[in-house]
């Protein structure tokens, strides 16, 4: 098959759909791959790089496009990308159809195959292209908290681990999923105090067998954020309910009750966020204050660490597209179930039924 990795053409998104690494794999296993020039730089992969792992250099990204059978890249297409996207496509990158009318038009207009990473689901129910970017993310939260509680920045005035004879910083991390366990990992390993709540008394339990003691865990309910957003420096949002708007656990009355220079980093924001006053923010511009509360709100955090992104994301895609590339993307679909999810429009056809329900359009008017 030919395969094509363009350069990502989102505004700041640096990461690329496939390393040296994969070419390699690729190319061993008897395809062609066409990368466009200049695509890995932004992840620390030159084109010398992919060429010696067997790539062809394209270009541009109509080259790319218009040589290839399968696009594999990280980001949803943008609007310049609609009319590169043809029938004999198969495309595998993350899509959230739900999320934009356009460009689910756009690829039921294409009547390509699009396989979506988001949707890609483990039989117990777990997205595994998605987890790494919530390793990412959940990680940066701390990384990011720390700086943004430094007093030039706005913030408290705060060193997170503390020093000798001074006690650390008080960490609150909603939802003990992905992103809440690494965050908690990050901060105390910090050294700072750390408050760990879930609705999930499964997620708690885990938690506090294998996190140290200075790591607390608390059933998560309004009382219980009230009473420790008080005296807490940085809270990270990483709650998830699938399918749904994240719940808004931290209401816009709540800042009040906090100290000035407090910081909020959502994580959730690309769910609508978990906390009221969210909004999302930028890599350029990630911060905002409201009532002296620090918020850092950037909805594709990931794409700031491209090396290690980039990295995490193409070890779990890898085998998936090696499948569509050695057997064609029906009979891939049709052996592994888990990869089958991942189909959300078939040749014109919506055949993921969330993302007609998100458009209220109905599957067989399609
Ligand atoms: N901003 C970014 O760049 C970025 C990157 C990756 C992931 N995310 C987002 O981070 C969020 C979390 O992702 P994840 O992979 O950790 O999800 P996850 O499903 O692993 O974890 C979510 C957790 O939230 C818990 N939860 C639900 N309701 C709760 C409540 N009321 N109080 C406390 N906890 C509650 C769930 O029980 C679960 O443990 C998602 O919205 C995801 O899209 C954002």
């Amino acid at each position: 098959m030919k395969i094509g990795v363009p350069k990502e053409i989102k505004n700041n998104e640096n990461r690329v759909g496939m390393t040296p690494a994969g070419v390699f794999e690729l190319t061993k296993n008897k395809h062609t791959v066409y990368v466009q020039k200049g695509a890995g730089f932004g992840s620390g992969f030159s084109d010398l790089d992919y060429i010696n792992a067997g790539a062809i250099i394209l270009e541009t990204i109509t080259d790319v496009y218009t040589s290839s059978d399968m696009i594999v890249k990280v980001k949803e297409p943008i609007e310049e990308e609609y009319p590169l996207i043809q029938s004999h496509h198969v495309v595998f990158t993350y899509f959230h159809f739900a999320s934009s009318e356009p460009l689910t038009k756009a690829m039921l207009k294409s009547e390509a195959v699009c396989i979506a990473y988001e949707t890609v689901e483990d039989k117990d129910g777990t997205l595994p292209l998605l987890t790494p970017m919530s390793e990412v993310a959940g990680r940066m939260a701390i990384q990011q908290g720390a700086k943004y509680l430094e007093k030039p920045i706005k913030g408290r005035g705060v060193l997170l681990g503390g020093v000798p004879g001074v006690p650390p910083g008080r960490v609150l991390v909603l939802g003990a999923g992905i992103v809440g366990i690494q965050a908690a990992k990050m901060a105390a390993g910090l050294g700072a105090h750390v408050t760990i709540m879930d609705i999930s008394m499964k997620k708690l339990r885990y938690v506090n067998d294998v996190m140290p003691s200075h790591v607390v865990t608390e059933f998560s309910s309004e009382y219980n954020i009230r009473k420790r957003i008080k005296d807490h420096d940085l809270i990270v949002g990483g709650v998830l309910l699938k399918g749904a708007k994240a719940p808004k656990l931290i209401t816009r009355d709540m800042l009040k009750d906090m100290r000035p220079g407090t910081v909020l980093v959502d994580v959730a924001v690309d769910q609508g966020g978990c906390m009221e006053t969210t909004k999302a923010t930028t890599h350029e511009d990630p911060t905002f204050i409201i009532d002296d509360v620090v918020h850092y709100c950037v909805a594709n955090m990931p794409g700031a660490v491209p090396y290690t992104s980039t990295l995490a994301l193409t070890n779990v895609t890898l085998p998936y597209v090696i499948n569509l590339a050695n057997q064609g993307w029906e009979k891939a679909c049709k052996k592994d179930k888990t990869l089958a999810k991942g189909l959300n429009i078939v040749k014109g056809k919506i055949v993921y039924e969330e993302i007609a329900e998100a458009f209220n359009w109905s599957v067989d008017a399609m």
